[in-house]
C-alpha cells in the first residue's frame, strides 16, 4: 500500500491509522495531524523534528505555506545573512545552489526518512526552513530566542501556483489534476499543510503577540517594493544594511541577485534536481507574478475563495 512505498516506520504507520484522512492532490492521501493536512512522510519528519531539534537563538527559520514565496524568501535571506562572507563580483554560492540546498527544510531534508541529522558543524547563523504549522513546531523554536521570517502570498495566486506544480510533480499514472477538484479540496482546506489561512493566521497572531520573534511577509508587498522589505529583513535579523552599503547598492545588488527571472535561468534551476524532493529544479521557478489567478479563475471560483477568506480573516487585521 501507500505507505509501505514510503518507507513509514511501523510506529508512525499505526499512528497514521488513528488519524482522519482524505484524498490528497498528490499521494493517495493527506492526514489530519494537529489540525492540518498532511503527507505521511511529513507527519513522520515533523514528529522526529518534535522530538530531535534543538533551536539556538542565534538561529533563523523561514516558514512558509507551500507556493508562497519560499524560495525567493531562503534566497534573499541566505544572500543578506552571508553577506559578508561573499563578494558579489566573484562567486556566491546561489549562483550554482538551489536555495533549497543551502537552507534546508527540516520536514523534507534534515528529519526525512526517521533520519536524525548532526547539525553540529554548522556557521552560524544557522538557516533552517519549514513549512511546519506554527503550533506543531519543535518547542525548542518557540522557547528560543532563535527568529522566524514566514511569507505568504494571496490565496487566489498561491491556489494557481500550488495546481500547476502539483500537475507537473505528480506520478503520471494519476493522471491531471483538474482544476475544479483542486479548488474544491483548498477551499475545504484540504491542500498540504492546509487549511493555509489557519497556517497564516498561526503565524499572523504570533507576529503581533511577538514581533521581534516572527516577521511577516507577503509575497506581494516584496515585489512592490523590495528593498524596502531587504532592509526590514536584515534590520529585524540584526544585520542591518549600512548607510555605506546602501549608497553602494548593495540592497539592490541581494534583490537582483534573488531576482526571480536570474534565479531561473541559472544552470543548477534549470538542469538540476533534488533540492527539496525528487524532482527538478526547474519546477520551483514558473511566471513568478502577482495577479495570475485571473487567468484561471472563474465569476464562481472567485466567490467561493472570497467567501472562505472573508470568513476565516475577518476579524485578524489580516487582508489580501
Ligand atoms: P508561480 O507559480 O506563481 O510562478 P515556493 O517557492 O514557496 O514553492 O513558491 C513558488 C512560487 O514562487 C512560484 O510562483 C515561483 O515561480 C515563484 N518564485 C520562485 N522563485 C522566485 C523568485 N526568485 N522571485 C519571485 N518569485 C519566485
Amino acid at each position: 500500500g501507500a505507505h509501505k512505498d514510503e518507507d513509514l516506520t511501523n510506529e508512525s504507520y499505526e499512528f497514521l491509522c488513528s488519524l482522519p484522512k482524505e484524498k490528497g492532490w498528490r499521494t493517495q492521501n493527506l492526514y489530519l495531524y494537529q489540525g492540518f493536512w498532511c503527507q505521511p512522510k511529513e507527519i513522520q519528519a515533523t514528529i522526529s523534528a518534535q522530538n530531535h531539534f534543538q533551536a539556538q537563538d542565534s538561529d533563523i527559520m523561514v516558514a512558509s505555506i507551500p507556493k508562497s514565496g519560499t524560495t525567493w524568501l531562503k534566497a534573499l535571506t541566505f544572500a543578506i545573512t552571508n553577506r559578508n562572507k561573499y563578494d558579489l563580483t566573484k562567486y556566491h554560492p546561489l549562483l550554482d545552489s538551489n536555495p533549497h540546498d543551502l537552507v534546508p527544510f527540516l520536514e523534507y531534508k534534515l528529519y526525512a526518512d526517521n533520519k536524525i541529522p548532526d547539525l553540529s558543524n554548522i556557521g552560524h547563523p544557522r538557516l533552517f526552513a519549514t513549512h511546519i504549522p506554527l503550533g506543531s513546531l519543535p518547542e525548542s523554536i518557540r522557547s528560543s530566542k532563535c527568529k522566524m521570517v514566514y511569507i505568504c502570498r494571496s490565496p487566489f495566486d498561491t491556489f494557481i501556483s500550488a495546481w500547476h506544480f502539483v500537475n507537473k510533480i505528480r506520478p503520471e499514472s494519476y493522471g491531471p489534476l483538474e482544476i475544479e477538484e483542486a479548488f474544491d479540496m483548498y477551499c475545504r482546506g484540504v491542500v498540504g499543510f492546509g487549511p493555509h489561512l489557519d497556517h497564516m493566521l498561526g503565524y499572523w497572531y504570533e507576529c503581533l503577540a511577538k514581533p521581534d520573534k516572527v516577521l511577516f511577509l507577503k509575497y506581494e508587498d516584496m515585489k512592490e517594493n523590495l528593498c524596502f522589505y531587504l532592509k526590514k529583513l536584515a534590520d529585524f535579523l540584526g544585520c542591518p544594511f549600512t548607510l555605506e552599503e546602501e549608497k553602494t547598492g548593495a540592497v539592490q545588488e541581494i534583490g537582483n541577485l534573488c531576482s526571480f527571472k536570474n534565479m531561473k535561468e541559472l544552470e543548477v534551476n534549470q538542469k538540476g534536481k533534488g533540492a527539496i524532493a525528487d524532482f527538478e529544479n526547474k519546477n520551483l521557478f514558473r511566471k513568478g507574478d502577482v495577479g495570475d489567478w485571473v487567468n484561471y479563475f472563474t465569476p464562481m471560483m472567485v466567490q467561493r475563495l472570497a467567501n472562505v477568506m472573508d470568513e476565516k480573516l475577518s476579524g485578524s487585521g489580516l487582508s489580501f
